[in-house]
């Protein structure tokens, strides 16, 4: 693989390297570890056995009679003929167990002092309420439900009671647009939608209830929405279809029995950008998921469930929010705390006022949030007491070494482990990380697979490469939380990660990495048209399609270009249509809330330019790596390729005036 298909320079990642910094592990922490070095053996010489082991952390109420079914890759079976129900591992369980006093979730609203806490009892009775609300409303075994909201307790019961019922929750992060809440209902056909009016974000309530509205206006599909009244600010309402949640889960009754599901029944359908356009519905099952979840949670944040305090601070309306806020570690049975709105309001420091009052004890958040804390200074997290904290995480992109070594010693005071841990929508858990009792951590490396998990390295033959050497990430063996395919989809599914090594049957990541000399393995970003902006993955297609969906946009290309606070930032150029002549003055500002309008707030270009031409191969590709060397200001590179090697003078003096 070329530097120039994984984005980095020979030079930046020659720096990486070169890092020599490592961190053993604390003594107190290795002694009492959950994993310990031999567990990676142990799961090398009997994968399946192993991760039966792990599956046993379940409650099931019919056991299994094959750990893996693999007989049609790429189609995955795992725990065949195995019964559960995933909301009653996250709650009942722990209830039946004797621990229904203990606190599940203490839940901080924006507004200071507006906090809730619900021990494992009440959970279970919201739960079991809004299970049966949603069934009044006709929702039944296997039918979709969508979930459009903020960071409410109830997004998680709502997640929980779809789970109960057996019907596959769609969420979609409040930040999207109603276009794209709309897209997203539509493809997995859900026919109810939970929403609710509205959320707090930077000390001002924001609303999402109107655009349910205007999805329903751009989707037949949408049958009841069921809406929580968080803000209590006016919402339009129309009797045939809105039901309040007060008044349904309210009134509805405490008892619900859960049903046993097949251990491949779907869970959950989460989209995420893909190549093209279109985003992926990712498939994930019941058994092998929750294994993977729960085991990893326990595993690589060393869990304690009876002492420790988790924080994750991811939305749930993602990957992370799924598998670290809701199935992992209500699966484990841990107090965790849940944070409804954004870092720095009413001021900054209020993430560290928030761990300092609950003692928060593990902590799991994304670089582009440590790399915004490091430039406020540490007087702030300094004059807090963060001294409950023992192990850290990280997750989204790379995490640079700087910020690493930044976050183990400014917030985790010198003493915490950070495990850098690498996953994806489609994996459902982590797969390459440290272990925090075990790991001789280096700033920068997400180190090697995690026992029970089979990564590599491999060039465009699929060869292993040797030790300091660089290609294209693989997973060689199949995983219990795997996704089972694209919803309604499963060509794409084969095609998008199982054919660029299908003699070897290898799953492709879509992720460029390196070994270094010990082997371990360093991330460096995607090789394909997919961004990596403050975390969050964006397509850069789908960017395009949003942009030429304007009425004054003939044709777009969009690259993401390194940025020192998002890891990447969307660079879009554009050529106008003749008849919008230079397009106005307020081109750029209109294009980018277009963008806005059509997809959500994240996807907003940071930088729009402006120009005649595209530059362009002989068969009409769009030659990306030039775009991204004017969009990085740099010289532009090798344009021999190019059908008119003039277009990039033109550009650049086009662009020399952009925004
Ligand atoms: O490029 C990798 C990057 O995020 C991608 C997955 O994005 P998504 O499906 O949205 O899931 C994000 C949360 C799991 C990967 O293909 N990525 C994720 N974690 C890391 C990472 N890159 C480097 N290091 C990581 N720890």
């Amino acid at each position: 693989m070329s530097n120039e298909e994984s984005g980095t320079s020979e030079q930046t990642l020659s720096n990486l390297l070169k890092e020599d910094r490592r961190f053993d592990p604390p003594a107190d922490l290795a002694a009492e570890a959950n994993l310990t070095e031999e567990a990676y053996a142990r799961a090398a010489a009997d994968r399946e056995g192993f991760w039966a082991e792990q599956a046993d952390r379940l409650s099931w109420e019919t056991r299994w009679d094959r750990v893996l079914d693999w007989d049609d890759p790429p189609f995955a079976k795992w725990f065949v003929g195995g019964r559960l129900n995933a909301a009653y591992n996250c709650v009942d369980r722990h209830v039946d167990e004797g621990r229904g006093d203990q606190v599940a979730i203490h839940w901080v609203g924006e507004p200071v002092d507006d906090e809730r806490t619900l021990t494992y009892a009440q959970l279970k009775d919201e739960v079991s309420q809004a299970a049966n609300a949603l069934a009044e409303l006709g929702v039944g075994t296997g039918d979709r439900v969508a979930i459009y909201m903020p960071m409410i307790p109830e997004t998680v019961v709502a997640m929980l009671a779809c789970a109960r019922l057996g019907a596959p929750h769609t969420v979609v992060f409040g930040g999207f647009s109603a276009d794209a809440l709309a897209s997203r209902v539509d493809d997995c056909g859900a026919e109810v939608v939970i929403t609710s009016d509205g959320g707090y974000r930077r000390g001002a309530a924001s609303s999402l209830k109107p655009a349910v509205d205007e999805a329903r206006t751009k989707t037949d599909k949408i049958r009841k929405v069921l809406v929580v009244q968080r803000t209590g600010q006016d919402v339009t309402w129309d009797d045939d279809v809105d039901v309040w949640w007060h008044d349904a889960v309210g009134s509805a009754s405490t008892e619900h029995t859960p049903e046993a599901f097949d251990s491949e029944h779907p869970l959950f359908v989460m989209y995420t950008s893909g190549t093209t356009g279109k985003p992926k519905g990712i498939l994930h099952t019941t058994g092998g998921y929750l294994t993977g979840a729960a085991f990893t949670h326990w595993a690589i944040f060393d869990l304690k469930p009876e002492t420790d305090v988790y924080w994750c601070s991811a939305d749930v309306g993602w990957i992370t929010g799924h598998s670290y806020l809701v199935y992992g570690p209500l699966a484990n049975g841990v107090t965790q705390v849940m944070y409804e709105g954004t870092p720095d309001h009413p001021a900054k420091g209020r993430w560290w006022d928030i761990i300092e009052k609950y003692k928060v004890s593990i902590f799991y958040t994304a670089p582009t949030a440590i790399r915004s804390f490091m430039k406020q200074g540490r007087e702030i997290p300094d004059s807090r007491d963060l001294s409950s904290l023992r192990v850290l995480g990280s997750v989204g992109e790379p995490i640079n070494p700087e910020a690493y070594v930044w976050y183990r010693e400014v917030i985790g005071g010198g003493r915490t482990p950070v495990v850098d841990t690498w996953w994806q929508t489609e994996t459902g858990m982590i797969l390459i990380s440290p272990l925090p009792g075990v790991t001789r951590g280096k700033p920068g490396s997400a180190m090697i697979a995690i026992p029970g998990v089979e990564a590599d390295v491999v060039d465009d033959e699929g060869t292993s490469v040797p030790d300091g050497s660089g290609g294209y990430l693989v997973l060689k063996e199949p995983w219990p939380a795997m996704l089972r395919t694209i919803w309604g989809d499963d060509q794409r599914f084969k095609d998008t990660y199982w054919s660029r090594f299908k003699k070897q049957g290898f799953y492709f990541a879509g992720d460029g990495a390196k070994k270094d000399d010990d082997g371990d393995v360093w991330v460096l970003g995607r090789v394909d048209d997919v961004m990596n902006v403050s975390g969050h993955r964006l397509s850069t297609t789908e960017i395009e399609s949003a942009l030429v969906s304007h009425p004054k946009v003939a044709e777009a290309a969009v690259v993401g270009a390194t940025d020192e606070d998002t890891g990447q930032a969307v660079c879009a150029f554009v050529i106008l249509r003749d008849e919008a002549g230079d397009g106005g003055e307020d081109i750029v500002e209109e294009l980018r809330n277009h963008v806005r309008q059509q997809i959500g707030a994240i996807a907003k270009p940071r930088q729009i330019m402006v120009v005649p031409e595209l530059p362009k191969t002989r068969s009409g590709k769009i030659m990306r790596r030039l775009l991204r060397d004017v969009a990085e200001n740099r010289e532009v590179g090798d344009v021999t390729t190019l059908a008119d090697s003039t277009v990039m003078d033109l550009i650049q003096q086009g662009s020399s005036g952009a925004k």
